[in-house]
């Protein structure tokens, strides 16, 4: 029997109260909680059954559950295998997010031609392609050019959730790709596509037919500039991975990472570049990053970042400008903006630059990159201060190590292998903290924090005065 009662959820977060509320009990906005209409069979949950089945079982004592692995199919695409372990696993649903133009529809389509080829590892895989926003004619002219029209790839221009299930059923795919979450509705929900409620539904039942066919589904979601999945973060809770693909929209080089991943590590980011014939893998992602960097202009650093587990050489530009009014304003792109604020503190009260509190900023990560590691500190600080004296810093010098409120420079992690990446790309002269990050808690009492011995080739420096010293961007200097 099927019983209707009204819910109420949030359009920022989400989150559902059963009556309404003035102010949004998970994410604490005011007036987002709209009304809904549940329709709730009787006899089911009404969410996604557990793996391997539709429905809940009975209880099960822990000794005697079945613990068959349900292998990875590889996609063959090696940047993508790689941040996801592997491949895509059956009956699982992995969310695909990027702003728009990013190369979503690109790469899913890429991941449907490379898995449907015979020559796959996997054996051929028979993929369906769910295109909500565009037309049939569209993929075909996209996947043309891609070299993507494959046997083995069903196109269908559809935009109804449950009718992906049936196809599924009567094509007998492998994987199914939804492009996107965000243009698919279910009969289940009243709202508009796009609305809050409507993509965490279609999400619950993509999930749902996942398990209960066994079939791998990734969607393609679009997320707003600061990242955040359009309108549902509890589209990061209902499904299984989450991967951001990140880059400059206009430039050439993305980012994929895992942000969420049930099945293995987070901590693999791939490296592609858009080109004529769509995503290509990147072999020397560092030589990428610093191909149009002028060397020798005040302003310009080189940051040894860590993205995942792989070193990556990034430029970080800075430009300041003397600002005639009380206001002054600050922009971080791909930065922390907070820790920018921090670092400009920072270098006006220990170092002395003055007046860099005062003067407009800018600041950036070139090549559309996120950088949120505290590594980049360093090298960000070093940037300020070339801007500010107008000096550049040595064309061959790197540079990391998290920056503290009192001027000190902070042991970060894998050292080593930034120092080693450095030098690959012909940065001879690399600072980093001179206290290693694990060293500092084995330092004895009475002597100094321990030096990191294990880094030759690299000149460790204990606090910003220091490195600005070396880097010859010393105020004064
Ligand atoms: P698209 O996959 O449509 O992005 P999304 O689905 O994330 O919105 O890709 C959009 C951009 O990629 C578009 O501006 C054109 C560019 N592009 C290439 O540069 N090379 C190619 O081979 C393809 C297919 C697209
Ligand atoms: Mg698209």
């Amino acid at each position: 029997m099927a019983k209707t009662r009204t819910m109420h959820h949030c359009t920022s977060c989400g989150a559902s109260a059963s009556r309404w509320q003035g102010r949004c009990p998970g994410c604490g906005e005011w007036n987002t909680l709209v009304e809904q209409r549940v329709v709730r069979r009787s006899g089911g949950s009404g969410e996604p059954g557990p793996w391997g089945g539709g429905e809940l079982g009975p209880p099960v004592a822990i000794t005697e559950v079945d613990t068959e692995d349900r292998p990875a199919v590889p996609t063959g695409l090696s940047e993508v295998d790689r941040v996801l372990g592997g491949g895509v696993v059956p009956g699982s649903v992995t969310v695909l997010g990027g702003e728009p133009g990013i190369g979503k529809s690109t790469l899913l389509l890429q991941v449907a031609a490379s898995m449907a080829r015979p020559d796959q590892p996997g054996g051929p895989q028979r993929v369906l392609y769910v295109s909500a926003e565009e037309s049939l004619a569209q993929v075909r002219h996209r996947a043309d050019r891609l070299g993507a029209t494959v046997d083995g790839v069903w196109v269908v221009s559809e935009g109804s959730v449950g009718r992906v299930g049936d196809l599924v059923d009567e094509l007998g795919c492998d994987l199914v790709l939804v492009d996107s979450i965000q243009a698919v509705s279910t009969a289940e929900s009243s709202s508009a596509p796009g609305s809050v409620t409507q993509v965490r539904d279609c999400a619950f039942q993509l999930v749902a037919e996942a398990r209960r066919t066994g079939v791998a589904v990734v969607v393609a979601g679009h997320v707003t500039k600061d990242g955040a999945l359009a309108g549902p973060r509890v589209l990061e809770h209902v499904v299984d991975t989450v991967l951001a693909f990140e880059g400059d929209r206009h430039g050439e080089l993305r980012l994929l990472r895992a942000v969420k991943h049930r099945f293995g590590s987070t901590s693999e980011v791939g490296v592609m570049a858009m080109g004529e014939d769509g995503l290509l893998p990147v072999a020397d992602p560092s030589g990428l990053f610093l191909a149009d960097r002028r060397a020798g202009v005040p302003g310009s650093a080189v940051a040894a970042v860590l993205e995942g587990r792989r070193p990556l050489l990034v430029e970080v530009q800075a430009l300041v400008s003397g600002s005639p009014s009380p206001s002054v304003r600050r922009q971080a792109q791909g930065l922390d903006a907070g820790r920018l604020a921090m670092l400009v503190a920072v270098l006006e009260r220990h170092v002395g630059l003055c007046d860099l509190g005062r003067a407009d900023l800018h600041a950036l990560a070139v090549g559309g990159v996120r950088l949120s590691e505290p590594g980049v500190d360093l090298a960000v600080a070093l940037a300020l201060a070339s801007a500010v004296t107008d000096r550049p810093l040595p064309p061959r010098l790197a540079a990391f190590g998290e920056v503290g409120l009192t001027g000190e420079v902070r042991g970060v992690g894998r050292t080593a292998d930034r120092v080693a990446e450095a030098h690959r790309l012909g940065f001879t002269q690399v600072l980093g903290p001179a206290v290693a990050r694990s060293g500092a808690d084995l330092a004895p009492p009475t002597g100094g924090p321990a030096v990191d011995s294990g880094s030759p080739g690299m000149t460790g420096v204990r606090t910003l005065a220091e490195a600005l010293e070396a880097a010859g961007v010393a105020p004064g200097a």
